[in-house]
């Protein structure tokens, strides 16, 4: 008969090897979880915020330095208003619950998008954990809010094009390197690995440049059923790839 390994041996079995540095979550599902139930939308996503505790929790129990959370996209501001404003009341809760565990696990707060967007009722609680978290170091969890990848990569080049008009763009080749210091996800880590519940097979704008070189799981798991094990079953099948950077497999290092 097979055993259901606890989440301490998974963890203890993931921390064996080596941790992406970088871990992205597309938290699909949440309002198929609340349908299925007979339950308003809105329930699925405030069972999501569940699993972003958890998730969160699990990834600095076991060492993973970054952690990016895809949160609210460019293009959810379209969604019914309803919806819009459960979200952002959502938000709002969760910076003003999590602060203390935050702070307390030394975990470092940070957010990319269009932040200007949101409602001061959220700006005023997320520009707030971000300063008291700045010095944290285990760990940086990172919310992608009123994010669009293109929107990232169009406020990149607008910055250069800007840069070269006032003549203080460097009179040398742009790079890729140069480029990426650019984006709002410049100071992080190269992206390791991204993961999207609930059975949908698409980027749907999530760190388009930063995922190159990504490896990808997608899981039929709803975001509001994804918990710590589901995260670590990840870990541990990343774990298992050969990433090969456009080399061949002979040609890495043994
Ligand atoms: C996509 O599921 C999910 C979102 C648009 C919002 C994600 C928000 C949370 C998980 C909760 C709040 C976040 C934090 C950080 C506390 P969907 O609504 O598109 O699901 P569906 O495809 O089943 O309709």
């Amino acid at each position: 008969m097979s055993t259901i390994p606890s989440l301490a041996a998974l963890e203890a079995q993931v921390k064996e090897r080596p941790l992406p540095r970088h871990v992205g979550i597309i938290m699909d599902g949440n309002g198929r979880w609340a349908e299925e139930r007979g339950l308003p939308r809105l329930e699925g996503h405030r069972e999501g915020s569940n699993s972003v505790r958890e998730v969160t929790r699990a990834a600095r129990r076991v060492g993973v330095e970054a952690l990016t959370l895809y949160a609210f996209s460019s293009q959810n501001w379209s969604r019914p208003m309803e919806e819009v404003a459960g979200l952002m009341d959502l938000l709002r809760e969760y910076l003003e619950k999590e602060r203390k565990e935050i702070l307390d696990n030394a975990i470092r707060l940070n957010a990319v998008g269009e932040l200007d967007r949101l409602p001061r009722m959220v700006r005023t609680p997320l520009e707030r954990l971000r300063d008291e978290s700045s010095a944290n170091r285990a760990m940086v969890l990172t919310l992608a809010l009123s994010y669009g990848g293109q929107e990232e990569i169009v406020a990149a080049a607008s910055r250069l094009v800007a840069a070269a008009r006032s003549g203080t763009l460097p009179d040398r080749p742009l790079t890729p390197e140069a480029f990426a210091a650019q984006l709002w996800t410049a100071p992080l880590p190269p992206v390791d690995l991204v993961v999207r519940t609930s059975g949908e097979h698409r980027v749907s704008n999530f760190l388009l440049w930063q995922s190159a070189y990504a490896e990808f799981i997608f899981t039929d798991t709803l975001w509001p059923e994804f918990r710590a094990h589901h995260f670590l079953a990840c870990l541990a099948e990343y774990q298992h790839r050969e990433r090969r950077f456009g080399l061949t497999s002979a040609q890495l290092p043994k």
